[in-house]
């Protein structure tokens, strides 16, 4: 599923000025449930199916071993139910529920109803959905099918209309200043090239934009970093405070201060003009 009136801001090549249109299919209450969409400067074309737009068509677009994972068969609905739901449990050690991760993103990011957010690397959409069906209008992006597919099924299940697309986030398909803020779920630590994907989110955001950002630290004991080691061969990397600042601030973000609970963090930040 695609919002219609979202087309005007997807650009999947710099040369599609004007953004897309739509080309036919079907379509409830102003989102594409199945179809195609077109490029009027380019003629490529892209399709809408599984519930979600792809923008990358055949190409896998992974940067690492870690990325691959997600494109398994089962993956997307597997993700949640066996990890995601636990996660931040397991990694503090302490009582955390969907709901207060929930909240700490929203009240971070501050979604108003009318605005445009963008969920970055949204897997099976637990961001995406909710904060949709909290109010603004969410456009998930990932790169695996099967999680997208999911985060489809997902948010259907709960009555909530996000968008969503298979696309890079290291070469965001919309044009500038096209949304009021954005979210990241974890993904810092799986993208290829973190400081770029935080480059591309400042283009897409307007000023004064919130980024909400939630990731795991660089581990302190002997045995977390053992383990830490062992998933870098994989791609997943983990950050010092220092570098999360960092990335932030040479994106062109002004970042708050980071909440932290054990190895997890949570970076609020506001984009500069
Ligand atoms: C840790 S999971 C994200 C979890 C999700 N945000 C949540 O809160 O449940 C990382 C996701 O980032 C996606 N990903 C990795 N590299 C990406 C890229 N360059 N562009 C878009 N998505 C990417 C992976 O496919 C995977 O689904």
């Amino acid at each position: 599923m695609f919002g219609r009136g979202l087309l005007p801001i997807v650009r999947p090549r710099p040369a599609d000025g004007a953004g897309l249109v739509y080309a036919g299919g079907t379509e409830e209450d102003g989102m594409i449930l199945t179809g195609t969409v077109r490029s009027p400067k380019t003629g490529d074309t892209y399709e809408i199916k599984n519930g979600y737009l792809n923008l990358l068509k055949n190409r896998v677009g992974a940067d690492n071993v870690a990325n691959l994972t997600n494109f398994l068969p089962g993956a997307g609905r597997a993700y949640e139910p066996l990890w995601r739901v636990h996660s931040l449990r397991l990694l503090t050690g302490e009582p955390f529920p969907t709901e207060r991760e929930l909240r700490i993103i929203s009240d971070l990011v501050r979604p108003k109803r009318g605005g445009r957010y963008l969920d970055l690397g949204c897997s099976a959409g637990l961001y995406t959905r909710n904060l949709a069906l909290a109010g603004g209008d969410f456009v998930g992006i990932d790169l695996s099918p099967s999680m997208l597919k999911e985060a489809a099924r997902r948010a259907r299940g709960i009555g909530a209309r996000p968008s969503f697309a298979r696309a890079d986030a290291k070469n965001l398909p919309f044009a500038d200043a096209s949304f009021a803020g954005a979210v990241c779920g974890g993904s810092l630590n799986e993208f290829g090239d973190p400081s770029r994907v935080l480059r591309e989110t400042r283009r897409v955001l307007q000023a004064d934009a919130r980024l909400a950002v939630m990731g795991i630290l660089r581990a302190r004991t002997g045995r977390g970093r053992r383990v830490q080691r062992f998933l870098s061969t994989g791609g997943i990397r983990f950050f010092d405070p220092d570098e999360i600042r960092s990335l932030l601030d040479h994106a062109g973000f002004e970042p708050d201060p980071l909440e932290t609970y054990g190895p997890v963090f949570f970076a609020g930040a506001t984009s500069r003009a």
